[in-house]
């Protein structure tokens, strides 16, 4: 990924990476619902995104949303149950989904009580293709993707190569687990639906992720060993919002 391809923003600390990430989706949401009437968005799980989810539901000030005129997805989901504490959905709903006023149509969860991940995948990539009623073949293109980052650079549930990875005719995959826990199936968005975004917003904090940044922005990560690599949509803005923490290890020119 060249580095002139993305826009990163470095924030003091998770508190402040939360505001600024519910800011740019809220502004974000209300620029499509003016625009278009409706705002797609993709909500990415793991632990990173939970102070931000918190926020947007509590909806203060510049964080309101029309939640009447949104869509929620899942960029990737574990195959648990979702009340499993492991789930994504059980994310979104103890933080954002139980309170905010948005449900049913609205909110486009990845079925995981189907018998096999692979059914939940083929299932969730046709809920997915119906929402967006395009002919076959063509990708949807949502408004705004969330993604963290993995320690081992992956995203959404792409993993350092994993057959997920080469799956391009797909809406949405499965992939046995990585290596990082829960060791768990999942079900995933693969890569070409990420790159056919409109806004994709990479949320990355902690000391944890500082190698694994660096490498991501480098320019010079193989997708193959770094996934998250792969993440720069065509016709469309990738924006980092990292805290210092995760920073510390890119060059000071691209940590300004
Ligand atoms: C998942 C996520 C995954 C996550 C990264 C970062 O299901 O685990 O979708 O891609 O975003 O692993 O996770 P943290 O935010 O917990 O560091």
């Amino acid at each position: 990924m060249a580095a002139s391809n993305y826009e990163l923003k470095v924030c003091a600390g998770p508190d402040e990476l939360a505001a600024k990430s519910a800011l740019a989706i809220a502004r974000t949401a209300s620029e499509c619902i003016r625009h278009r009437g409706t705002f797609t968005l993709v909500l990415a799980g793991g632990s990173t995104p939970r102070r931000t989810y918190e926020l947007l539901a509590r909806g203060e000030g510049e964080h309101s949303i029309d939640w009447s005129r949104v869509f929620l997805f899942f960029g990737d989901e574990r195959f648990v149950p979702h009340d499993d504490p492991r789930s994504n959905y059980r994310l979104a709903h103890d933080t954002l989904l139980s309170i905010a006023p948005i449900g049913g149509e609205q909110v486009l969860a990845v079925d995981t009580a189907l018998p096999t991940p692979a059914a939940s995948a083929a299932d969730y990539s046709d809920r997915v293709a119906k929402f967006f009623a395009q002919p076959r073949g063509t990708l949807p293109a949502f408004d705004m993707v969330l993604l963290g980052l993995g320690d081992d650079g992956h995203t959404a549930s792409l993993f350092p190569g994993a057959a997920a990875l080469k799956v391009h005719d797909q809406i949405a995959t499965w992939s046995p687990p990585g290596v990082l826990p829960p060791p768990v199936d999942r079900i995933t968005l693969t890569m070409p639906v990420l790159n056919a975004a409109h806004q994709v917003l990479f949320l990355v904090s902690g000391a944890g992720k500082a190698d694994v940044l660096a490498e991501v922005l480098s320019g010079k990560a193989r997708i193959e060993d770094h996934p998250a690599a792969g993440v720069h949509p065509k016709a469309g803005r990738v924006s980092w919002l990292v805290d210092q923490e995760a920073a510390a290890r890119l060059p000071q020119k691209t940590s300004e």
